[in-house]
């Protein structure tokens, strides 16, 4: 598998020399300046064109004595010496094989028929049949705006470059981070030093405003959005000054009209290098999640961004063409082209895509999110393919497809590997929906991994949706998935089995995984895990499989965060497994007095007005910490001497109960300092707890530098 991906990378990588490679957009040098600037004044004065060649490729021609007599005089009368520019000429005839004799026997003969010609208002109407002089002034203007022109296209190359590199450049290093846990274990926990530490407590791990980051930012009413960590609004940061500065220096043609055209052909060629990086970073299956080890929805953010860069990239390409038709009253004219028209089409998607991308309507609904965005992103690609063709650099998109295209493919492969499989959907503890897969012996789960599923019903076939899965602690080859009921699929899910005898189901699934790299756990010493109500699924599985491979040399702790003790009915048969294990588990149960009418093991049975309890249910768990504050607030006494709590923490003997909410500060500050060498803290909880234990965890860092400390936070959204 190691082997394919990095096969795969070097192919894309190769693909992508191509670009730099390809003829129409080449660095170009000051001596080819010479004959572009004669070719551009002859043809205002002349026509030259013969039936079998056209344009610039007129003057190459030997049977065609006029035009190739008048270049060669333009070339070596104007330019003292004239060997570079000649032999910049001849290469540039190469389908003509033109030689230096021919060219110089065509200068001599020329001699005698030079004629002067005034400057023509068509020159259509002057086919000549002899060869013309070139004024030097004309000359001299033409080539100056020629020179500018391959200086200002050389700096627009060597700036796309450069852009495009800063983000390998950013994952190089990020690679290097995350190998060196696997490569050299030792030698990272040995770095917690002051200056280490307080790096990363105050750059690599801090929230950019110290308490948002699994949590939304509300910004205005319902409008929020996802605030980067500090580190990834650094590198973004620096990646937006890069694109303002790169789109308006070296710009070198100090003609009216010209300078808006580079500006714009600029802003032009800056976004087509961005779109391959645009397009990678969308994709499920984007290699460079595996080498960086970086989750998918840090990608994501980068993903927002760069394309918001893009957008401002499009204004000012826009802005800049507009005005550069207008000077050359060709506006009219040009709106009325095909690529233009195309352009537009292309331009107008984008300003879409961004726009319905903010945060609201993505959790609005999400599935209506993703159908308009391919929609639009396939609008993007069509239209942005044929504008391009027009300036001679369809090559980025050729890029930007194949990068779809295998991840398009990849996805259908993995689908097709899984199979068809019917599923147990099981309604536990009337939050909680339990989907049970039989998975090929060949499918290899990890643990921290994720799975698109998809529920073969008319209704949602095409919906796939993104849960953790574990490997059955039950069954061999048996997956399993928690979902807690929300709105949308899994509350239909959910309205199904309330009706299905013991709330119980068989549905086909389509499964999509596993996704997600693993975080490197195996290097610490101490690995504390901390979950919240459904945050639960993954951090076991990890704690598990990371219990089996340290074959008990490691102390592994795992807090459990819910609200009412009937929350531990859909995980039972798992935390019992933990008795077999040497995992010291801890439950918080955070408002004990709630929900005690439940019998562990059978399934939860229904009473009347179950479907509106159920929905104030959904809506309560969505003010979750809400409520865990007010509880704090008021301590209200604990009812948990009730028969069904006491019988479950008898049948759960070796797991420790406490009533109310953590201290998260004490807990962590407890786990730190009872550790001797390293630690590391695996989370997955609600947002507003993550961010504490984020913030917990950096205060640590920043106070205790005897020890290695880390974080992995795996939640995901987006
Ligand atoms: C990597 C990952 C792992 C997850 N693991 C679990 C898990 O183990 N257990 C669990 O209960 N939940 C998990 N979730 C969340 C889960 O994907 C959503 O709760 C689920 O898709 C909601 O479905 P719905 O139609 O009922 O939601 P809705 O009520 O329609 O939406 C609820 C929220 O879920 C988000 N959402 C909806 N559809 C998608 C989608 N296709 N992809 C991403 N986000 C979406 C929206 O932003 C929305 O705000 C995980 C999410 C991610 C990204
Ligand atoms: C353009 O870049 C190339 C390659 O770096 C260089 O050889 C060439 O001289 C540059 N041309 C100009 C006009 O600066
Ligand atoms: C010399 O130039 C004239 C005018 O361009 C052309 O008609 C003639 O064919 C040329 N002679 C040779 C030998 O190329
Ligand atoms: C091309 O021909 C001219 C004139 O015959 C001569 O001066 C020059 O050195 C030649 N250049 C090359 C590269 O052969
Ligand atoms: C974990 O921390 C405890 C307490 O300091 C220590 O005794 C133990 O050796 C640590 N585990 C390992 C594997 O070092």
């Amino acid at each position: 598998m190691l082997n394919c991906k990095i096969l795969i990378f070097i192919i894309v990588s190769a693909f992508h020399l191509q670009i730099i490679k390809a003829d129409s957009f080449v660095f170009g040098h000051r001596e080819d300046a010479a004959y572009q600037a004669c070719a551009q004044v002859l043809s205002y004065l002349a026509l030259f064109s013969t039936p079998d060649s056209e344009g610039l490729q007129n003057f190459c021609d030997p049977q065609n004595q006029p035009a190739l007599g008048s270049m060669a005089h333009c070339i070596v009368d104007n330019s003292h010496p004239c060997q570079v520019q000649v032999a910049a000429f001849l290469d540039s005839c190469k389908d003509y094989k033109l030689t230096n004799d021919t060219f110089y026997k065509s200068y001599e003969n020329a001699t005698n028929y030079l004629v002067s010609l005034p400057v023509s208002k068509d020159p259509t109407l002057k086919k000549t049949s002899y060869p013309i002089y070139t004024p030097a002034g004309q000359y001299q203007t033409a080539f100056n705006l020629n020179y500018g022109s391959i200086r200002t296209i050389n700096w627009s190359l060597a700036f796309g470059i450069v852009l495009e590199s800063y983000w390998f450049l950013v994952m190089l290093l990020a690679a290097i981070n995350h190998w060196s846990y696997y490569l050299f274990p030792n030698f990272v926990m040995k770095l917690h030093s002051p200056f280490i530490n307080s790096f990363r407590a105050n750059v690599i791990l801090s929230h950019t405003d110290n308490k948002h980051h699994a949590q939304r930012l509300k910004i205005f009413k319902r409008l929020e959005a996802i605030l980067p960590l500090r580190f990834e609004t650094i590198i973004l940061s620096i990646w937006f000054i890069l694109v303002f500065i790169f789109a308006g220096v070296h710009i070198y043609r100090p003609a009216q009209g010209f300078v808006e055209l580079s500006v714009g052909n600029r802003s032009g060629l800056l976004m087509a290098f961005t779109f391959p990086v645009l397009f990678l970073f969308a994709g499920r299956n984007n290699f460079m999640q595996y080498v960086t080890g970086w989750p998918y929805c840090r990608f994501l953010i980068f993903h927002r961004w760069i394309a918001r860069t893009v957008f401002l990239l499009l204004i000012v390409h826009i802005a800049s063409k507009t005005l550069t038709l207008k000077a050359f009253k060709a506006y009219q004219a040009y709106m009325h082209q095909n690529f233009v028209r195309w352009g537009i089409v292309a331009a107008c998607s984008v300003g879409l895509l961004n726009v319905h991308s903010f945060q609201v309507f993505r959790n609005t609904n999400y599935e209506i999110f993703v159908l308009i965005h391919i929609c639009l992103a396939s609008m993007v690609v069509v239209a942005g393919w044929i504008h391009t063709s027009y300036a001679g650099c369809p090559e980025f998109f050729y890029t930007v497809l194949a990068i779809w295209a295998f991840d398009r493919v990849l996805r259908i492969v993995r689908i097709i590997s899984f199979g068809v499989q019917v599923a147990t959907v099981e309604l536990r503890s009337e939050e909680t929906l339990k989907v049970t897969v039989k998975r090929p012996g060949y499918w290899k789960p990890h643990p921290g991994a994720h799975a698109y599923i998809h529920f073969l019903k008319p209704t949602c076939f095409w919906q796939s949706h993104p849960f953790t899965l574990v490997d059955s602690v039950m069954e061999k080859n048996t997956i399993t998935f928690y979902m807690k009921v929300k709105g949308g699929i899994t509350h239909g899910l959910y309205k199904l089995l309330l009706n299905a005898p013991d709330h119980r189901e068989h549905v086909r699934v389509l499964v999509e995984g596993p996704y997600s790299q693993q975080v490197p756990l195996h290097a610490f010493n101490n690995v504390t895990f901390m979950a919240g109500g459904n945050g639960i699924p993954g951090i076991y599985y990890e704690a598990t499989d990371l219990y089996q491979k340290s074959k008990g040399s490691k102390r592994i702790k795992l807090y459990w965060v819910i609200r009412q003790f009937k929350s531990i009915d859909w995980f039972y048969e798992e935390l019992e497994k933990l008795s077999q294990t040497d995992i010291q588990t801890v439950i918080y149960v955070t408002q004990p007095q709630l929900g005690l009418d439940f019998d562990i093991g059978e399934p939860y049975i229904r009473t009347s007005n179950d479907d509106e309890s159920q929905i104030s249910h959904v809506k309560a768990e969505k003010n979750f910490h809400k409520i865990e504050v007010q509880g704090k607030e008021h301590p209200i006494e604990s009812r948990s001497n009730s028969i069904a709590a006491s019988n479950l923490k008898s049948k759960l003997s070796f797991i420790e109960f406490r009533e109310g909410r953590p201290n998260l500060q004490e807990l962590i500050n407890f786990e730190v300092d009872s550790t001797s060498n390293s630690i590391a803290f695996a989370t997955c909880a609600h947002p507003c707890m993550v961010d504490d234990i984020r913030l917990e965890v950096i205060k640590a860092i920043k106070r205790d530098r005897s020890k290695r400390i880390e974080l992995f936070e795996e939640i995901q959204e987006w």
